[in-house]
């Protein structure tokens, strides 16, 4: 990700709380902003993967765990078209719908050292935590025959310690992701291809 700090710390509009667009209406951003396949199925995975954890870790209701897939699966929805505006034009589309301040803050803090926006709720350090991680799983599928077909977590940690592997995975961004969250690495990494795989 390129350096575009957003200068600023609030997002969206306290009375726009609860305002969702549906599913649908993401996608069809999605997939009139993203092109290419792999970017789109980054995307996709990291909603999946946001859902899930909303459900299963958060206990969340229907609501909420809508609300953590809406934020994964447009967290970088501009970043093809205006890579140098990475996450602002999207945050601009989002505020123009009056989409929920808790969604917009999420995707302005996947990125801390980018963005210059602090991640604050779950919502916000789980995002976090899971993007670069779910790149990187995904490509270390891509190199097996098998894909994630019996990848074990310890193959993975592995390539983390391997700064050839996927050397565009910024290394210090998932420790500073994993600092400010309760869960092991393993856990994270367990949990993640346990739900992205089947995402397509
Ligand atoms: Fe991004
Ligand atoms: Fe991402």
């Amino acid at each position: 990700m390129s350096i575009h700090r957003l200068n600023r710390s609030e997002f969206g509009r306290p009375e726009d709380k609860g305002i969702l667009p549906t599913i649908d209406q993401a996608r069809e951003i999605l997939n009139d902003w993203v092109k290419n396949p792999r970017l789109q199925l980054h995307m996709k995975q990291v909603a999946a993967v946001m859902k899930a954890w909303a459900i299963e870790k958060e206990a969340a209701d229907e609501q909420t765990a809508l609300k953590w897939e809406l934020a994964g699966l447009l967290h970088d929805a501009d970043w093809e078209k205006f890579p140098e505006e990475h996450c602002s034009v999207i945050i601009g589309k989002l505020e123009e719908m009056h989409v929920d301040p808790e969604i917009i803050h999420c995707i302005a803090s996947h990125g801390p050292r980018y963005f210059g926006v602090e991640p604050s709720s779950k919502m916000d350090r789980m995002i976090y935590a899971f993007d670069e991680l779910s790149g990187f799983i995904h490509a270390a599928a891509l190199i097996r025959p098998s894909r994630y077909e019996g990848m074990d977590v310890k193959s993975i940690i592995k390539k983390l310690k391997t700064p050839s592997f996927a050397a565009q995975v910024n290394r210090d961004d998932i420790n500073d992701a994993m600092s400010r969250i309760d869960s092991s690495l393993e856990e994270i990494v367990a949990f993640i291809i346990q739900h992205q795989q089947a995402v397509q």
